[in-house]
């Protein structure tokens, strides 16, 4: 009888919808981006993206301790810090705005810490490195950024994310951290980072737009796929314990790929902008607020291990209640 296979029979009743479901939402698997301001007291909105905040070194702790009774297990921190200078030195004081929160953070917080290592919101300038000529000069910056590894590890950092796409940084590192004594420390990699427009809500939030040029000269063009494997293969020789991928939603292909070709954990961003797109649409009811949860999913099912998202806080409390 014709037709004689009924891809519905499975269909039709909820749960067996759910007992044959191809993948699923671990919560444990979220990650949560947090913004520290240095200067601010309390916490303040970011216009674009709502929902989520900066908050100040007062109210760190007690956002963590939230965070933390609802079971986030992993939070991503960026730092705004009160001095910037040319070279971005706020970035690897010791007493410096991460630095100074990852020890607040460690007394109220018990899962995973990952800081995001760059320089963008450290320079003067808004670039991620150190100038020279008018262009990011490579090789000294990938030297600051094994400095600013060593103090991030000092406070308590479980996990390190150049977020850079300088050459060589997974490297210098992985260098600097083990001459320092801390082998144990994993370096998840911003290997395949896109010079992309989705992350404008971000450079609000963080105050790191560039203030002349763009990012182009290192960040990956988004007209490329086959690089990216390059990238990650890169750093995986480097000593890269996790790589990611970023943005997400407009580079599910990528994440596929390299679901494909590689073995090691595999991450990937939900940028500012794709946030920003979906909350905001759901805030004004063009879209129902489940559009999160296929979000996420599309996510997971494209290959990745591990999400960072800004979703996550609001999703493991609905998922919770
Ligand atoms: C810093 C950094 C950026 C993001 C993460 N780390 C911004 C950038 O490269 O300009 C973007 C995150 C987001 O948009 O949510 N280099
Ligand atoms: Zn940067």
């Amino acid at each position: 009888m014709f037709p004689e296979t009924r891809l519905r029979r499975n269909r039709y009743d909820r749960r067996i919808r759910e007992l044959t479901a191809e993948s699923r939402i671990l919560t444990d698997r979220l990650v949560m981006p947090v913004f520290i301001d240095e200067s601010l007291k309390g916490r303040k909105g970011i216009d674009s993206m709502p929902g989520i905040y900066r908050y100040g070194m007062d109210s760190i702790g007690d956002y963590a301790r939230h965070l933390d009774e609802l079971g986030i297990s992993a939070i991503l921190l960026f730092g705004i810090p009160e001095d910037k200078d040319e070279l971005g030195s706020s970035s690897y004081d010791p007493d410096g705005v991460i630095q100074k929160s990852i020890k607040i953070l460690k007394e109220n917080y018990s899962g995973i810490i990952i800081t995001d290592l760059c320089m963008c919101e450290y320079t003067s300038h808004g670039h991620c490195g150190i100038i020279r000529n008018g262009v990011i000069d490579n090789d000294s910056t990938i030297e600051a950024y094994g400095k600013i590894a060593v103090t991030y590890a000092e406070s308590g950092a479980d996990i390190i994310a150049p977020s850079g796409m300088m050459d060589g940084q997974v490297r210098a590192i992985r260098n600097a951290l083990d001459t320092n004594g801390f082998q144990e420390i994993p370096i998840m990699s911003y290997s395949a980072k896109y010079a992309s427009l989705l992350y404008g809500p971000f450079r609000e939030a963080a105050d790191s737009k560039p203030s002349f040029g763009d990012r182009k000269t290192h960040q990956m063009n988004p007209r490329n796929y086959r690089e990216a494997m390059r990238e990650i293969d890169l750093d995986v020789k480097e000593g890269a314990d996790i790589v990611m991928v970023k943005p997400a939603l407009f580079y599910l292909d990528v994440l596929t790929r390299a679901r494909q070709f590689f073995d090691l954990p595999i991450a990937a961003y939900g940028v500012s902008g794709e946030y920003s797109m979906i909350a905001n649409a759901v805030d004004k009811g063009l879209l129902q607020k489940e559009v999160i949860d296929e979000y996420i999913q599309s996510v997971f099912r494209a290959g990745a291990d591990i999400f960072i998202t800004y979703f996550a806080e609001s999703y493991v409390s609905n998922v919770k209640r």
